[in-house]
């Protein structure tokens, strides 16, 4: 069955790498496994969730390719029943604290594709200080906006400074649109803030501040 992605799971499937080994930890419905097999990025692919009843909706979707072996499904809390030869892990749609504790919990697996949906900066800052090169880090919308890391352990890395682990290497070197869309909203929300206060507040100034920077450089084509 032909499934219809989301603008979301598309833009995530294009980041799969190939890979020897597949695993999709928090895989609810299965999707991103389907289109992994289906466009031959992997030999074998392992579908997770801690949610029996979300693991079951994969299990349907993929059951032709568990009955040949080529997916086998784990209902587990992260990594716990992945195994280790996993080359590529994706984790997606799950707090960035959340993916933080399965990597620790877990192993740090030779290919990340990670989609946080809080704390991005934090993720960022633990791939780097674990050895990963960040290769593919940026935001996308699709009605709100979400960002995509891609990562490899070892390897020659792009050099992140502050901003690049505060807003994202992509983002900052060769802006989207949507990108630029999200500084000016954000724009626009500190300055309400700042109003709504009616006095000053430093650290959302600040973060104005480094908002206007950015918009700038973006019109500038810095
Ligand atoms: C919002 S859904 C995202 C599903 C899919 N990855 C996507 O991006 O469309 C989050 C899924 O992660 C599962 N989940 C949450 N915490 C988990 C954990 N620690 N280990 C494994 N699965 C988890 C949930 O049960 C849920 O199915």
């Amino acid at each position: 069955m032909k499934t219809k992605l989301t603008k979301r799971l598309r833009i995530l499937c294009g980041e799969i790498p190939v890979c020897d080994i597949f695993a999709d930890v928090g895989c609810d419905h299965g999707y991103c496994t389907q289109y992994t097999l289906e466009h031959g990025l992997c030999r074998k692919a392992y579908i997770s969730d801690i949610s029996a009843k979300s693991l079951q909706k994969a299990e349907t979707l993929l059951a032709p390719y568990i009955a040949e072996g080529r997916v086998e499904s784990v209902c587990c809390a992260g990594l716990e029943k992945i195994p280790r030869e996993a080359e590529a892990v994706m984790i997606a749609g799950m707090g960035g604290e959340e993916i933080i504790s399965i990597l620790k919990n877990g192993f740090l697996p030779q290919k990340l594709l990670l989609q946080p949906m809080q704390n991005v900066p934090k993720v960022r800052a633990f791939l780097l200080e674990n050895g990963y090169a960040i290769l593919r880090d940026f935001t996308f919308q699709d009605g709100k906006y979400y960002d995509v890391l891609f990562a490899e352990r070892g390897g020659a890395g792009r050099k992140y400074d502050a901003r690049s682990i505060e807003f994202g290497y992509d983002n900052l070197h060769s802006p989207s649109e949507d990108f630029r869309l999200k500084v000016e909203e954000d724009i626009t929300k500190c300055r309400a803030r700042l109003e709504r206060a009616g006095k000053p507040v430093p650290a959302v100034e600040e973060r104005l501040r480094v908002l206007a920077e950015i918009r700038d450089e973006i019109a500038r084509g810095v």
